[in-house]
C-alpha cells in the first residue's frame, strides 16, 4: 500500500490531486464519470456574489497544445451554490474548495462572508485574476501591493484558510507570492492561465469575442513548473501546482519541484476521469519505485 496522503498544514488531503477551478463545474457534474471520494479535492468554478453570464461566444479556441478560453467567469452566484449544490457536495469525502471571485475588493469579502455561514467548505482559493473595476480592470494578481491588501482583507474576514491563486502574467512571480504570504495567505496555488490570443486569417478577426483569452493545457506546463519551483523555494506556506498536468508523470514533476499538491484543469475536457487516472498513475509510479509515501517525494529535486 502506498500512502498518498499529503498535509497542507491547514488541510489534510487523501491524495495530492485536486480538480482545478472552472474545469470541473461545481463537482457534481462529474459524479457520473468518477468516484468523487477518490480524488484529493475539488475546487469549484469561480463564484462571484451574484449570478453571471460570462462573455458572449466564441469563447474557446483550441491551439496546438492547449486551449485559449475567454469564458468570462459565468456562474450561479453564492446563494444558489450554497443552497442547491453545497449540501450534496459536502456529503462526499473529498475536500471542497471554493474559488472566490470579485469585481471589487468588497465583492470578494461579501462572497466569503456569505459562504462562511455554511458547512462543508475546506478552504477558499482566492481568484485574484478577476478584472477589478476600481483598478481600471487590472486584476489584483498583477500587483504585489494589491495582492497583499486583498489577501489580508480576505484573511481577516474568513473563518477558513485562504489560498491565493497566482497569475503567471507578471515579471516576478516570487514578488507576488511573497506579497500573498505577507498578507497572511495559508497557501498559494499557481498558475492561472497565460494571456494569449488567436486570429482567424479568413475573416482577419480575433478568434475570441474578447480578443484575449487564457492559455491552458500542456503548452503551459514548463512555465508553470518553473514558477512553482521558484515560489516553493521562496515561501514557507504550501504551494499547489497547476498548469498542463495531463498525467501522473506531469503531477510528479510538480511535486518533486516542491508543490505539496496539484490541480488538474484542461485534462478534464479530454478525459472527465483524468483526475482519478492521475491518482492511479502516481500510485503506480510509487509502487514501481518503492516509495511508500508520496509525501517523501515532495520538494526532492536534486540541483
Ligand atoms: C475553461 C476554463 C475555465 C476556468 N475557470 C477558472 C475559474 O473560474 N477560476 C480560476 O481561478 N481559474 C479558472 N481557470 C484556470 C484553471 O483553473 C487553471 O489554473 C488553468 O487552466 C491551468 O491549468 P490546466 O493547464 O491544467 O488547465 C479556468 C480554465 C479553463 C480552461
Amino acid at each position: 500500500m502506498v500512502d498518498l496522503s499529503v498535509d497542507l498544514g491547514f488541510l489534510k488531503l487523501r491524495n495530492p490531486v485536486l480538480a482545478a477551478s472552472g474545469t470541473f463545474g461545481y463537482g457534481l457534474e462529474f459524479a457520473p464519470f468518477l468516484d468523487l471520494n477518490a480524488i484529493g479535492g475539488i475546487v469549484v468554478k469561480g463564484l462571484y456574489f451574484g449570478p453571471r453570464e460570462g462573455n458572449p461566444p466564441p469563447r474557446l479556441v483550441e491551439t496546438a497544445s492547449g486551449l485559449i478560453n475567454a469564458i468570462g467567469l459565468p456562474g450561479v452566484g453564492v446563494e444558489k451554490f450554497a443552497k442547491e449544490t453545497l449540501p450534496h457536495l459536502r456529503k462526499h469525502q473529498t475536500a471542497v474548495l471554493v474559488n472566490v471571485c470579485g469585481a471589487s475588493d468588497e465583492e470578494y469579502i461579501r462572497v466569503i462572508e456569505h459562504l462562511d455561514r455554511h458547512q462543508g467548505i475546506a478552504a477558499y482559493e482566492l481568484n485574484i485574476s478577476c478584472p477589478n473595476v476600481e483598478k481600471n480592470g487590472v486584476c489584483p494578481a498583477l500587483n504585489s501591493d494589491h495582492t497583499f491588501s486583498l489577501v489580508k482583507m480576505a484573511k481577516q474576514a474568513s473563518r477558513l484558510p485562504i489560498i491565493a491563486k497566482l497569475s503567471p502574467n507578471v515579471t516576478d512571480i516570487v514578488e507576488i507570492a511573497n506579497a500573498a504570504e505577507e498578507g497572511g495567505a495559508d497557501g498559494v496555488s499557481l498558475i492561472n492561465t497565460v494571456l494569449a490570443m488567436a486570429v482567424d486569417i479568413e475573416t482577419r478577426r480575433p478568434k475570441l469575442s474578447n480578443i484575449f483569452g487564457g492559455l491552458s493545457g500542456p503548452a503551459i506546463k514548463p512555465i508553470a513548473l518553473r514558477m512553482v519551483y521558484q515560489v516553493a523555494s521562496a515561501v514557507k506556506i504550501p504551494v499547489i501546482g497547476i498548469g498542463g498536468i495531463m498525467s501522473g508523470a506531469d503531477a510528479l514533476e510538480f511535486l518533486i519541484a516542491g508543490a505539496r499538491a496539484v490541480e488538474v484543469g484542461t485534462a478534464n475536457f479530454i478525459d472527465p476521469a483524468a483526475t482519478l487516472r492521475i491518482v492511479g498513475e502516481i500510485e503506480d509510479f510509487c509502487r514501481a519505485n518503492s516509495h511508500d509515501r508520496i509525501a517523501d517525494l515532495i520538494g526532492t529535486l536534486k540541483i
